[in-house]
């Protein structure tokens, strides 16, 4: 029940209309018995709303496109791994009683969400990792990647864009037409291919799925997209695209609250709700 304790939480974005991220963080409060509610909040100017959020005593807040570079500039501090990936996808509130004031610090919990989620299934030091897609959230599996000692190569429909990443990362760019040649353990795909309602797409060709044996989506809508079912089909073990989301919310719930969250109770949420939105 909401009350003159409950403490506030939520997401800000544009749009935040579909985020899952609601109904985990509200599912882990419930089964914690903590007083807390996260909500969506669609936001347009972003230091606005960190003045805000400050003001109006919020505790916790995660950070979607497009402000996840823009909210940096309104905070007070920044860990500072965040500040190497040059992104924050989670705020903290402090208050301090003795003069009143509030500090917002800045968090990336993608890079940990991502690396949690393939090191259930593969050791990550010293293997070999091709992540297909060179926007934020290739920028964030990446980072976690070379953070924990595997060899990443990324191959993007842009070369530029791909290249651009790649060396940043320190790592090595493969062209679309070139993943034949490729030889690696994992394969994670940070591209909307493969999305509703285009959920035919395939992000690589098939045939080059038995060459990996790990392969990871980040798209969840389907939950077993057409990469996963071939990837499934050719031997290799798969994770789906709940499983970042759920890591990086689980971080980001320990950060805001102390508490590790029961991750079981996190992804059935996820999968309930899931299962409503397509009927
Ligand atoms: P996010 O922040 O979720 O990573 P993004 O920054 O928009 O989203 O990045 C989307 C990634 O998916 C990009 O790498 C994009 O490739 P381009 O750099 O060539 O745009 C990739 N992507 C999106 N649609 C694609 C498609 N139909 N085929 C191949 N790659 C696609």
């Amino acid at each position: 029940m909401v009350d003159g304790t409950t403490s506030l939480y939520g997401i800000i974005g544009n749009p935040v209309r579909h985020s899952l991220s609601p109904v985990m963080h509200n599912a882990a409060f419930t089964a914690m018995s903590i007083n807390g509610i996260y909500v969506p909040m669609p936001v347009h100017d972003v230091a606005d709303a960190v003045s805000g959020l400050a003001a109006l005593g919020f505790i916790g807040v995660s950070v979607t496109v497009p402000h996840k570079k823009t909210v940096m500039a309104h905070l007070d501090e920044i860990d500072p791994v965040a500040m190497r990936i040059g992104a924050v996808n989670t705020l903290l509130f402090r208050n301090h009683p003795e003069t009143g004031a509030v500090t917002g610090r800045g968090f990336n919990t993608d890079w940990l969400g991502s690396n949690l989620a393939l090191a259930e299934k593969m050791k990550l030091p010293g293997s070999r990792v091709l992540i297909l897609g060179a926007g934020g959230a290739a920028r964030a599996v990446g980072f976690g990647l070379v953070e924990a000692g595997a060899e990443v190569i990324i191959s993007n429909r842009s070369e530029d864009t791909g290249r651009a990443l790649a060396d940043w990362l320190g790592c090595q760019f493969c062209l679309r037409e070139q993943l034949h040649l490729i030889q690696a353990d994992g394969l994670v795909n940070t591209t909307s291919v493969g999305m509703e309602p285009d959920s035919d797409a395939l992000p690589i060709e098939a045939k080059l799925l038995p060459d990996f044996r790990v392969v990871m989506d980040i798209v969840y809508a389907p939950l077993q997209t057409a990469l996963l079912q071939k990837a499934a089909a050719a031997g290799c073990t798969t994770i789906d695209g709940l499983a970042m989301l759920l890591y990086q919310g689980a971080v980001q719930f320990k950060i805001w609250t102390g508490k590790q969250p029961p991750q079981d109770v996190m992804r059935a949420a996820l999968l309930t709700e899931l299962a409503r939105r397509t009927g």
